[in-house]
């Protein structure tokens, strides 16, 4: 079968990763969440204490973890550091370090790596447009800001009863700035993105609606 790559780009809080996840999985092909390998690198800065606006700095840390695809789980150094990558301050922290072209370089060059030559489903912010131009098939989701603060408030209120839709709504709001306005791959759709506004979609009508779009693509 010719490989097969499916691009899924767009803003924090759209749904992306679980979508992409979803994806793969109906589609029985392995899934790439970049976002994982910032939020790592981020992680790992605030461990070793290396400050996030030293740009030498920061791509020694990306260029010292070993990142490996076990099954359809990426392995930070051999582990899956789970929910501790999506603390509030690995999240602020990886939109920081992400605006870092030479940590970029490192993490593209990776993504690229971890590929190899298979068929995927790479989910980020720059898959369609830097890191797999040449893919098939490339989605943009979106949603608006208030839907998609909503959305991760009731993921997180009952962990964390002090936080409020206003911070988080204010939260979103400046990564998305940082994201699209960074000179290093801002994020934006590809011309040939198919862009989804899925604020009043469910989780399985945005899934269905992406395989529709593949078979047909792919026939
Ligand atoms: O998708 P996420 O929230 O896990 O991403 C974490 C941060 O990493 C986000 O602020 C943007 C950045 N990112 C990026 O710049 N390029 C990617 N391909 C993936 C994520």
């Amino acid at each position: 079968m010719k490989r097969l790559i499916i691009t899924i780009d767009g803003p924090a809080g759209t749904g992306k990763s679980t979508a992409a996840r979803l994806l793969a999985s109906r589609l029985e092909l392995p899934f790439l969440d970049t976002g994982a390998m910032y939020r790592a690198v981020a992680w790992r800065c605030l461990q070793n204490g290396a400050a996030f606006d030293d740009e030498p700095q920061v791509v020694q840390q990306a260029q010292q973890i070993h990142f490996e695809f076990s099954g359809n789980r990426l392995l930070i150094d051999g582990d899956d550091p789970g929910d501790e990558l999506r603390s509030d301050e690995v999240s602020q922290s990886a939109s920081v370090i992400a605006t870092l072209p030479a940590v970029r370089e490192v993490l593209v060059e990776q993504q690229r790596k971890l590929a190899g030559e298979y068929s995927l489903v790479s989910e980020g912010r720059d898959q369609g447009t830097v890191v797999f131009p040449q893919a098939e098939c490339k989605f943009f989701l979106t949603a608006s800001a208030e839907v998609r603060a909503e959305r991760r408030w009731n993921d997180l209120c009952e962990q964390n009863p002090k936080l409020s839709k206003e911070m988080i709504l204010e939260e979103i709001q400046q990564r998305d700035e940082r994201d699209q306005t960074r000179k290093a791959a801002p994020l934006k759709p590809a011309g040939d993105a198919i862009i989804i506004d899925n604020s009043e979609k469910t989780r399985e009508e945005v899934v269905n609606l992406l395989v529709e779009y593949v078979h047909r693509a792919t026939k």
